[in-house]
C-alpha cells in the first residue's frame, strides 16, 4: 500500500527520496518520514502529505544514503509517531515499512521483557527493536540480524533499513509486498514501484518474496530465504516521466480518463484483425487449448477490476458459452473453493500487487487450475506469478479511482471472449469480423463522448451536494451501475448504490423520494424495455432521473429528466462506452465538492495488505 523509496549514491539523498515519494504518493498518504546518514541518522517525520515533509527536510540532511515512506496505516492512527521510519532504541538504525505484521503484538510482549521500550502503535516498530536486538546480542552484521529477526516474523513485508555503523549500505527485504531495485551507475535505488526510479535509471531488479538484498552505491547482492546468493535478471522499463506526470490535467483522474482512447487503442493493436477476423494475444495462445477444453472460468479480483471481471462473465458465457464465475479474491481463498485441474482463474489487477488477489491466484494454482493474468503493470508479482496472461496496455494509472484501467481490462476480456469464441466455434467467423470491426470503432466513440462534457457538467453541479445516489444497469450494464457508484463513492464520498435495475423494486425502491437522483444506464438493446419499465417505476416515486442512453433511445430521453447522450453501439460492447460519463460524473462532483480528487481519503491505490 505504502510507497518505499531509498537512494545511496554521491547526489543528496533526500532530494531524491523527496522526489521519489511524491510520485509515490498515490499509494498512501496518511504521513510520511525521511531517514538519511550522514555521519549520524537523521529522522523527519510527520503526519500528512510529502509536501509537507518536505518542509522539514532542511538542507542539513546532505547525506547520500536514505529511505523515505508514505504511508497508509494498518495499525495505530495516522500521526506523527506512527510515521515512518522507526528507528532502533540506539537511535542509530532505521526502518520503513510496507504491510503488516501479524505477531507483532507477541514480539512486541517478548521485546518489552527485554527492556525495549515502544512509542508507537504500529506493528513496524517490533520489526525495528527485533533487529537491533540482534545486532545487539551477538554482534552480528546488519545483514544476518535482518536475516535472524525476519525469521521470528509472520505476516507480509517490503522493508528497507539504514544503520549508521554501516554507512555504505541499504538493506530490503521482500516478503508479500513489491520492492525494486533501480541499478545506476554509482548510485542504486530502491522502491515499491517503479515510477519512483524512473526518473534516474531504466533498469530494475524485481526482488521476489523471501529474498533480502544488500544495497551499495557500486552493485547488489541478493539472497533467497535459505541465504543463496541469487543472480537476477535485470529488466528494462518502458516507462516514460511524460506517462507519469499530469501533463496539463488539474488531476490524473482526468488525464485518464481522457485518455482512455488512446489507451483501448494501444490495448488492440497488433492484437484485432477486423480483415480476417482474428484475434492474437501472444501472452496466452501456448495456453488456449488449456481455455477452450475449460470446465469453466473463475474470475478473481478486488473493486474496479472485479466490476470489468463481472463484464467479462457476460461476455465470456453469452460469446464463447463457457459457465464464468466472479469471485471477490478476498472471500474465494477463505472459503475452501471447488477448483482444481481443467479449470481456468483468470485474476485481474491493475496494480498487479493487489494482495487478496495474488491470495487468491495461488490458491487456485495450488489446486490445479490454470491461471491467467489481465494486468496493467508490467513485471507485476500478479503478472510474474500467473500461468499465461494479457497485459492491458493502459500505461500508468496514477489516480487512486481507476478509470482507464476498468475500460482496457474490459477490452482485454473482450478480445479474450471472441477469441475463444473463435476456437471453440461458439461464434462464427463473420460474426468475430463484425464483432472485431465494431471493437475497433470503440475509441473513436469514447472520443466523441469526451468531446463534448457540458451535460455532464451541468447534471454534476445540479447534483453535487445530494447525500445518496443510485446507480440502476441491467445485463451489460449492470457492472457499469456497480462502477458508477463506486467512482462517486471513493472519491466524493457520497453515498451511492449500484443494483440490477430490476432488483431494485425488491427493497432499494424504498428509498426513492423526490430527492433521490437515479442514474439509469440504458445502453444495452435487448433490456431496453425492461428498463424503460423500471425508469417509469422510479418516475411513479419522484426519483429524478439521469439517463445515459443512446440518441436513438428517445424513449427513454423522453422519461429522464437529465440525459446524457452516448454513441450507439453493439450491446457487448457498450460498457466501454456507458462508464465513461459516470466516471465524469463522479469527477466533476467531486471537484464541487473540494475533495481530493487524486488521493481520496483513506484509500491507497495499490492495496497490498489483506
Ligand atoms: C478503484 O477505483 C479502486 N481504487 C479499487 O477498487 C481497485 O480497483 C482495487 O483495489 C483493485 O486494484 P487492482 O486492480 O490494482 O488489483
Ligand atoms: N503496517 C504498517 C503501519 O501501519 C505499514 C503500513 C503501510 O504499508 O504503509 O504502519
Amino acid at each position: 500500500m505504502c510507497g518505499i523509496v531509498g537512494y545511496i549514491g554521491d547526489q543528496q539523498a533526500s532530494k531524491i527520496i523527496i522526489e521519489g515519494l511524491k510520485r509515490l504518493e498515490y499509494r498512501g498518504y496518511d504521513s510520511a518520514g525521511i531517514a538519511v546518514l550522514n555521519g549520524k541518522l537523521e529522522v523527519k517525520k510527520g503526519k500528512g502529505k510529502v509536501s509537507n515533509l518536505e518542509k522539514m527536510v532542511t538542507s542539513a540532511q546532505n547525506g547520500q544514503i536514505g529511505i523515505g515512506h508514505t504511508r497508509w496505516a494498518t495499525h495505530g492512527e495516522p500521526n506523527d509517531i506512527n510515521s515512518h521510519p522507526h528507528t532502533s532504541q540506539n537511535g542509530k538504525m532505521a526502518l520503513v515499512h510496507n504491510g503488516i505484521i501479524e505477531n507483532y503484538g507477541t514480539l512486541k510482549k517478548k521485546l518489552t521483557d527485554q527492556g525495549y521500550e515502544f512509542y508507537s502503535q504500529t506493528d513496524t516498530e517490533v520489526v525495528a527493536k527485533l533487529i537491533e536486538s540482534f545486532l545487539v546480542k551477538d554482534n552480528r552484521s546488519l545483514k544476518k540480524a535482518v536475516q535472524h529477526a525476519l525469521h521470528q516474523v509472520e505476516g507480509t513485508y517490503g522493508i528497507a533499513i539504514v544503520h549508521s555503523d554501516y554507512p555504505d549500505q541499504i538493506v530490503v527485504a521482500r516478503k508479500g509486498s513489491p520492492l525494486l531495485i533501480g541499478v545506476g551507475e554509482g548510485e542504486m535505488l530502491i522502491a515499491s514501484d517503479a515510477s519512483a526510479v524512473a526518473a534516474y535509471t531504466d533498469k530494475v531488479v524485481y526482488l521476489d518474496d523471501g529474498e533480502l538484498a544488500v544495497i551499495t552505491k557500486e552493485g547488489y547482492t541478493v539472497e533467497s530465504a535459505n541465504q543463496i546468493e541469487l543472480t537476477k535478471e535485470v529488466h528494462e522499463l518502458a516507462l516514460s516521466l511524460e506517462e507519469i506526470e499530469k501533463g496539463g490535467y488539474d488531476h490524473f483522474m482526468l488525464k485518464e480518463i481522457f485518455e482512455q482512447p488512446k489507451a483501448i487503442s494501444d490495448c488492440l493493436r497488433g492484437r484485432i484483425n477486423s480483415e480476417d477476423g482474428t484475434i492474437t494475444l501472444g501472452g496466452i495462445e501456448d495456453v488456449m487449448d488449456k481455455l477452450v477444453n475449460a470446465k469453466r472460468v473463475v474470475i478473481a479480483a478486488c473493486g474496479t477490476s472485479w466490476h470489468s471481471g463481472l463484464v467479462g462473465e457476460y461476455l465470456f458465457e453469452y460469446l464463447a458459452k463457457v459457465p464464468v464465475e466472479v469471485e471477490y479474491a478476498s472471500e474465494f481463498r477463505y472459503k475452501e473453493p471447488l477448483i482444481g485441474e481443467g479449470d481456468v482463474m483468470i485474476a485481474i489487477s491493475q496494480s498487479g500487487e493487489t494482495a487478496d488477489t495474488l491470495a487468491a491466484l495461488r490458491e487456485a494454482k495450488a489446486r490445479g487450475a490454470l491461471v491467467l493474468g489481465v494486468v496493467n503493470v508490467v513485471g507485476s508479482t500478479i503478472a510474474r506469478e500467473t500461468d499465461a496472461g494479457v497485459y492491458i496496455h493502459a500505461g500508468p494509472e496514477i489516480g487512486v479511482a481507476s478509470t482507464k484501467a476498468f475500460t482496457a481490462q474490459v477490452t482485454v476480456l473482450t478480445m479474450m471472449a471472441i477469441k475463444l469464441g473463435l476456437e471453440k466455434g461458439t461464434i462464427t467467423k463473420t460474426r468475430a469480423t463484425e464483432l472485431i470491426t465494431e471493437l475497433s470503432r470503440i475509441p473513436a466513440k469514447i472520443e466523441e463522448v469526451l468531446e463534448d462534457t457540458t451535460e455532464i457538467q451541468r447534471i454534476s453541479n445540479l447534483f453535487s451536494y445530494a447525500p445518496n445516489f443510485l446507480y440502476l444497469g441491467r445485463s451489460y450494464s449492470f457492472p457499469v451501475a456497480l462502477e458508477g457508484a463506486l467512482k462517486l463513492k471513493e472519491i466524493s464520498y457520497i453515498h451511492a448504490e449500484g443494483y440490477p435495475a430490476a432488483e431494485m423494486k425488491h427493497g432499494p425502491i424504498a428509498l426513492i423520494d423526490e430527492m433521490m437522483p437515479v442514474v439509469v444506464i440504458a445502453a444495452t438493446h435487448h433490456t431496453n424495455d425492461k428498463m424503460i419499465s423500471n425508469i417509469e417505476e422510479v418516475r411513479a416515486r419522484k426519483g429524478r432521473i439521469i439517463a445515459i442512453s443512446t440518441s436513438e433511445n428517445t424513449e427513454v430521453a423522453d422519461l429522464a429528466e437529465f440525459t446524457t447522450i452516448i454513441p450507439e453501439t453493439m450491446d457487448v460492447f457498450s460498457p466501454l462506452v456507458s462508464v465513461i460519463p459516470l466516471q465524469l460524473l463522479s469527477y466533476y462532483i467531486a471537484v464541487n465538492r473540494g475533495c481530493n480528487v487524486d488521493q481520496p481519503r483513506n484509500l491507497a491505490k495499490s492495496v497490498t495488505v489483506e
